[in-house]
């Protein structure tokens, strides 16, 4: 679950690639109790179809042919009423079973189109099989014969659906929703990058409230909160707190800042399951993670860092060469699946954190800036 950003408008997810197949199959079902004895002709209506197309044909057992149409309606999010020239009907239907494959019907204005384009073509029988319906935009006195998800009036994109030409290649549906208001991000670095620092600078530059995980577990456990209580039973046994608990207490944790112009996620999520709870929360409340960004210092300058400041902070672990490397690549391993989760949503940005404190914050917030 997510929101993402299509032009100048925000979407959050709405339904899954899972339930798309699942529709996708009681389509094909039904459409095969029909037409087993035939063999149909499935007529996609190109450019949204190609997905559902493509699923549908893979799941039809049966014999069958497949071809392409073409004509649009749409410009934007509203429908333009306008509807241009089919191109690309070839084929002899005369005397043949047509299923239109459609990706989403609408006004019905593209359907009633269809309808009087085939009238002529002396078919034996043309059948209308839609992915997704709109039901309280359907104007027209005409039959769809199979209809896989009803959908309420809101624009959608993804699996073959554009907003203005892009967004066709997203695999889930997402529905339109309101700009979210906050800007939130999870920050990231190796031990000793100087990540405290940062977050404290760029709280104070945006108004943003910093979430550390290590703070809101010290906090909880010393105000002996009914999940701080719940926690320290896990870690008086030796065992990991359950991502659940966690993810509880930083939700508590927004809840009481929900007029932050928004939040710097530090310590968390440590695993892709903590950022699915994390975007799954956010989504809800019509917010998301803008982005991931990570402080990038190399390995040997780190431990240069760390080993100076251990002469004079006196921890143990900061004087011993290699149990800082172990930290490192512990950190390293931890990250790698955070970098793959947020880079796959495109929200992944790494900043050179060697240099001067000004220069750091200044990256970070370039970044800040344009996410
Ligand atoms: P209709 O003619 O109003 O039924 O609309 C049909 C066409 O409009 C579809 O084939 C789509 O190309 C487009 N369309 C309708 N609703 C949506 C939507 O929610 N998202 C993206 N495209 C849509
Ligand atoms: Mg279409």
């Amino acid at each position: 679950m997510s929101i993402i950003k299509l032009h100048d408008k925000y979407f959050k997810s709405y339904i899954s690639k899972e339930q798309i197949q699942e529709a996708t199959k009681s389509l094909v079902k039904k459409v095969y109790a029909d037409c087993k004895d035939e063999r149909p002709i499935f007529i996609g209506i190109l450019n949204g179809c190609f997905m559902f197309v493509a699923d549908f044909v893979r799941q039809y057992n049966g014999e069958c042919e497949i071809s392409f149409v073409k004509l649009a309606s749409y410009q934007g999010t509203t429908s333009s009423g306008k509807i241009k020239q089919l191109v690309g009907v070839n084929e002899d239907l005369e005397g043949r079973t047509v299923v239109i494959l459609e990706d989403i019907i609408d006004t019905g204005n593209t359907l009633q189109e269809i309808y009087s384009i085939f009238e002529d073509k002396k078919l034996k029988e043309l059948k209308i099989a839609t992915l997704f319906f709109k039901p309280d935009v359907f104007k027209k006195e005409l039959n769809i014969d199979y209809i896989g998800i009803e959908i309420p009036d809101k624009f959608i994109v993804g699996y073959g659906l554009d907003y203005d030409g892009i967004g066709r290649n997203l695999a889930d549906i997402y529905q339109l929703t309101a700009k979210p208001t906050m800007k939130n991000i999870v920050l990231f670095g190796p031990p000793g990058a100087g990540k405290g620092t940062q977050a404290t600078l760029l709280k104070d530059k945006y108004g943003l409230v910093h979430i550390s995980t290590g703070d809101v577990f010290r906090y909880n456990i010393k105000n002996k909160t009914e999940l701080g209580l719940l926690a320290k039973k896990y870690m008086d046994g030796g065992n990991l707190v359950p991502d659940d608990i966690t993810i509880n207490m930083l939700k508590a944790e927004v809840e009481l800042n929900a007029g932050a112009n928004g939040f710097i996620f530090d310590g968390f999520p440590r695993t892709e399951s903590q950022a699915k709870a994390l975007d799954e929360f956010l989504t809800e409340k019509g917010e998301a993670i803008n982005g991931m960004i990570a402080l990038e210092v190399s390995e040997d300058l780190l431990v240069q860092r760390i080993l100076e400041r251990g002469k004079t902070s006196g921890r143990t672990d900061d004087q011993d060469e290699s149990k800082i490397r172990n930290r490192f690549n512990e950190y390293n391993t931890k990250t790698a699946v955070l970098k793959d989760y947020y880079d796959n949503q495109n929200k992944y940005f790494g900043i050179d954190g060697v240099g001067a404190i000004d220069d750091i914050t200044k990256r970070l917030s370039n970044v800040f800036d344009k996410i």
